[in-house]
């Protein structure tokens, strides 16, 4: 039977995944940027995709929003049209651009003109999309190139040079951000639903057989000598004769492997590598070459694995001084993007001296990975299969599955990146086991490198607590979110509970309390500063009993974040005000508590 599903899975994924295999490392390659402004129309009833019979329009149809919008004549009807009047910037979600957008779900189209004057010969061009939240469908001159569902994860497609004009070429993508009970994430969440193109749009400009994608990494174990092996693969979008070049100029690699295929591996050894790690991240230019191909990145090398009830980071044990963090700038209530939003938000994970993060609950930019990567911070990287998915939904777990390999294609050279999670507090059940630890599976046979997680739940108040959610049977540690003193009994609760040791790593995935920024009391008083800096007081007294498999802790959250489920007039407005750093970027009272002890946990593990 579960042979039968993996392979219904497979199947699905295919088909799900109608467009071409996505091209890694976009920054790597030649790009024309499309950032910037774009004209759109706000169609929440779908009438430039349905007739007023609710028929899906034919690709010819004038009324169509994907098609010309200029009247052929002065007697010609039209009643779409896109209009510097209505432009919203891209990258960018839809919500914070324009108070008519806060709170809307549902379609808007987006369109902006190109000229492509490149000559093509020998070359393909591609449109790729960093993130579309949530369901996109993208026509260029009339024609549709895809469909991509997903809001977190980048994706591509070909563009036929036969629809390439020199001039005024239309790129249309029709964005639906409606909540659906059969998506991923589904229809509650605590977030705010951010829509639009959310990140980098760009024409990727490849030769006809270029570097598809490709994987190079610290063999496992080989940290431990003094020649440092390295191996990795490359895959081509078409079988060629001839060689492929992986080098490290830095470290005076250059290694030459005939190809007779689609795909080579290769191993590299040097003396010389210095090992990525929080301390030291450090990385090197790797350039892979074909006769007709180049694209070369920045990576780090390093080893991460989990042995007996402890994480090992180039086998030294390694505790994680965690924070958690939306994609999310409070100032100005929007979806992170940028470079320079990277930059600020892992700033300020710096500024609390910790040196991991968990991305939530979503894959994040690009950016930020990168910029992870660059700073030594250690990432939990996860897909959206946030609380009560629908579990018994085999199309659904294809749609998990096709997001699983999307981040971790996108990802799986970034060495800051040490967890793959496949979910965020799933209710315990047989149809949410199978279907949680079918992803969890899968990601391993994606990538064996790196650890697999899930952040679990435990509401226990007193006494011993037993973690005892099947799917940790699943899983490389035991992630429990638990906010002992918050939602439930109050911070001193922490001082009668005792955890239990257990045979894997155990790990605080989330845990924390709300505080409006600027508002003082006594601890008592909940919602005030004290309040929380009291919860994080007890919390890491509690933390400072736990056995010797406690691995750490990424507390709920960094900054304050934006959520629609919370709407208390006083207290929230629609924000969760668990953040380290209220909406205004100040540091609250919790903050300087936990920074104590990352600093005496710091000086505990890595002396
Ligand atoms: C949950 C959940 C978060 C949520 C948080 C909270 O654990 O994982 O997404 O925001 O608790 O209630 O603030």
């Amino acid at each position: 039977m579960y042979f039968i599903r993996i392979f219904f899975l497979f199947l699905l994924c295919c088909n799900a995944n109608a467009q071409v295999p996505l091209i890694a490392n976009i920054p790597g390659r030649t790009n024309i940027n499309l950032n910037g402004r774009w004209q759109y129309i706000i169609d929440p009833y779908e009438t430039g995709f349905y007739d007023y019979r609710y028929v899906e329009r034919n690709q010819k149809d004038k009324d169509a929003y994907w098609n010309s919008d200029v009247p052929q004549n002065k007697t010609d009807k039209l009643e779409h049209g896109y209009s510097t009047k209505n432009t919203l910037y891209v990258p960018g979600d839809w919500n914070s651009q324009d108070r008519v957008f806060l709170y809307y779900e549902g379609t808007v189209w987006y369109k902006r003109s190109f000229d492509f004057k490149e000559s093509m010969n020998g070359k393909k061009v591609f449109v790729h999309f960093g993130a579309v939240n949530y369901k996109a469908d993208v026509y260029l001159n009339g024609i549709k190139l895809g469909m991509h569902k997903g809001g977190f994860t980048p994706f591509n497609f070909e563009i036929p040079d036969s629809i390439l004009k020199p001039e005024n070429n239309w790129l249309v993508v029709k964005v639906d951000n409606k909540r659906m009970k059969d998506e991923i994430p589904t229809l509650n969440t605590d977030w705010w639903n951010y829509g639009g193109i959310t990140r980098d749009v760009n024409l990727v400009i490849v030769p006809n057989d270029f570097i598809e994608d490709y994987n190079i990494q610290l063999q496992k174990g080989a940290f431990t000598r003094e020649e440092k092996i390295i191996e990795g693969w490359v895959k081509l979008s078409a079988p060629i004769k001839g060689e492929i070049i992986v080098e490290i100029p830095e470290l005076n690699i250059r290694n030459q492997i005939a190809a007779n295929g689609d795909s080579v591996s290769f191993t590299l050894s040097s003396k010389y590598l210095k090992l990525w790690s929080t301390k030291s991240p450090s990385l090197y230019k790797v350039i892979i070459s074909t006769p007709a191909d180049k694209v070369e990145e920045k990576i780090g090398f390093r080893n991460i694995e989990v042995n007996g009830d402890q994480v090992l980071l180039n086998g030294k044990r390694v505790f994680f001084r965690g924070i958690c963090i939306h994609e999310e700038m409070p100032e100005g209530m929007r979806r992170a993007y940028s470079y320079k939003d990277a930059v600020y938000l892992l700033g300020q994970v710096k500024e609390l001296n910790a040196n991991m993060v968990r991305l939530a609950h979503y894959p994040h930019s690009e950016n930020m990975t990168r910029v992870a990567d660059s700073l030594g911070l250690m990432v939990w990287s996860e897909i959206p299969v946030y609380w009560t998915i629908d579990f018994g939904n085999d199309a659904v777990l294809a749609k998990a599955q096709t997001q699983l390999t999307e981040m971790i294609t996108r990802d799986r050279n970034r060495a800051s990146i040490v967890i793959w999670s496949v979910g965020n507090e799933t209710p315990p059940g047989d149809e949410r086991l199978a279907f949680m630890s079918t992803l969890a599976k899968n990601a391993r046979i994606l990538d064996n490198t790196r650890l697999i997680a899930a952040a679990l739940e435990n509401f226990g108040l007193n006494g011993e607590q037993v973690v005892k959610d099947k799917l940790g049977d699943y899983t490389y540690i035991i992630a429990v979110n638990q906010y002992i003193g918050w939602y439930g009994g109050l911070p001193d609760n922490c001082r009668k509970v005792k955890w239990a040791p257990n045979a894997k790593p155990m790990f605080f995935s989330e845990t924390g309390a709300e505080a409006v920024g600027g508002f003082y009391g006594d601890s008592a008083t909940r919602w005030t500063e004290d309040f929380q800096e009291w919860y994080y007081k007890e919390q890491i007294a509690m933390m400072k009993r736990m056995p010797a498999n406690f691995l750490g802790v990424s507390p709920w959250i960094l900054n304050d974040f934006r959520s629609p489920r919370r709407n208390n007039p006083e207290t929230q407005e629609g924000w969760n005000n668990k953040g380290l750093y209220d909406q205004k970027g100040n540091k609250k009272k919790a903050f300087y508590v936990l920074k104590a002890y990352y600093d005496e946990m710091e000086k505990k593990y890595e002396k």
